[in-house]
């Protein structure tokens, strides 16, 4: 009996329907299945697994610093497990897969194959200064073909693809390994909140994975020396109340995937 473990990190729900379409095509398979968003506390038996997926976004031409952690925390693999990844993108994955392989052999596994998967830019810097336009409104269903593809010749059918290496000259990998572990939060400026404009709907401080927006006595406090610049809270909030002095509602992803991830973060994938 084949055995997977979709491991998800997602801000704004790209990652989140990939992982939703990978799980409903292992079902049909007729895998026994194990999901977990990175950031949940649940406790996954690795060594119990045949296949294991990571599905997760490009940020800062590396992995989240989220997933890195998860995969740090690990114990070594005792047996085999064949591990794929599903990396989305707005267009620049530089070394990401190698970077996770790399963490990977730490723990005595290694990524066997990878897709990338580009989409929608959710990152307000690079939207605005490099305009990722080609990948607008995806993922869309050709997205999730290429998905269908990869997990049918590459993973049930051993087709490799992708080669796992390191390009030293992909000038993107070295800009993300000198950016800060939590990312380059100075790229969005000293920031405001309109309390005026909030209408509590509750998106920024269930989506912020640092902690950095909480509710407290009906009031939405932010700590800035928590904020991470992931910019999801300006993605998600419908009334732009987050403002940035070089950012403007123009500039923000929408995300028509949002609502529906962040009801998967609280429950696994459920459909
Ligand atoms: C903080 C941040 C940094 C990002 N950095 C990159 C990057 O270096 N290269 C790239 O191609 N896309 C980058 N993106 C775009 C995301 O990888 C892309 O929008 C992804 O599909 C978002 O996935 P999610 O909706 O699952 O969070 C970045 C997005 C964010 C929010
Ligand atoms: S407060 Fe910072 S870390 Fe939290 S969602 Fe907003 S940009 Fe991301
Ligand atoms: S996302 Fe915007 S409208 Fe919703 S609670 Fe946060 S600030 Fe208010």
């Amino acid at each position: 009996m084949n055995k997977a473990g979709i491991i998800w990190f997602s801000q704004t729900g790209n990652s989140y329907v990939c992982a939703q379409r990978l799980k409903r095509r292992l079902l049909e398979q007729q895998f026994e299945l194990i999901d977990d968003f990175v950031l949940s506390d649940m406790q996954v038996d690795f060594n119990s697994l045949t296949h294991l997926f990571f599905v997760f976004p490009v940020y800062n031409f590396k992995m989240p610093c989220y997933l890195r952690d998860y995969i740090e925390a690990l114990s070594c693999f005792d047996q085999k497990v064949k591990v794929y990844a599903i990396i989305t993108a707005g267009g620049m994955e530089a070394n990401t897969a190698w970077i996770l392989d790399g963490l990977l052999k730490k723990k005595k596994a290694q990524l066997d194959d990878y897709l990338v998967v580009y989409c929608e830019d959710s990152y307000i810097p690079l939207r605005k200064f490099l305009g990722t336009k080609k990948q607008k409104n995806k993922p869309d269903e050709s997205s999730f073909l290429k998905i269908d593809q990869f997990l049918f010749e590459n993973v049930l059918h051993g087709k490799l693809k992708n080669k796992i290496r390191f390009n030293p000259l992909n000038p993107f990998h070295w800009l993300g390994h000198l950016a800060p572990p939590t990312g380059p939060k100075q790229f969005l400026g000293k920031r405001s909140f309109v309390k005026e404009r909030c209408v509590d709907c509750s998106i920024c401080y269930n989506i912020c994975p640092a902690g950095a927006i909480v509710k407290e006595n009906d009031d939405i406090k932010y700590n800035d020396q928590l904020c991470i610049g992931c910019c999801s809270c300006f993605n998600g909030c419908p009334t732009d109340a987050w403002q940035s002095p070089w950012y403007s509602s123009k500039h923000y992803y929408h995300s028509p995937f949002l609502k529906e991830m962040l009801k998967g973060r609280q429950s696994g994938l459920s459909e």
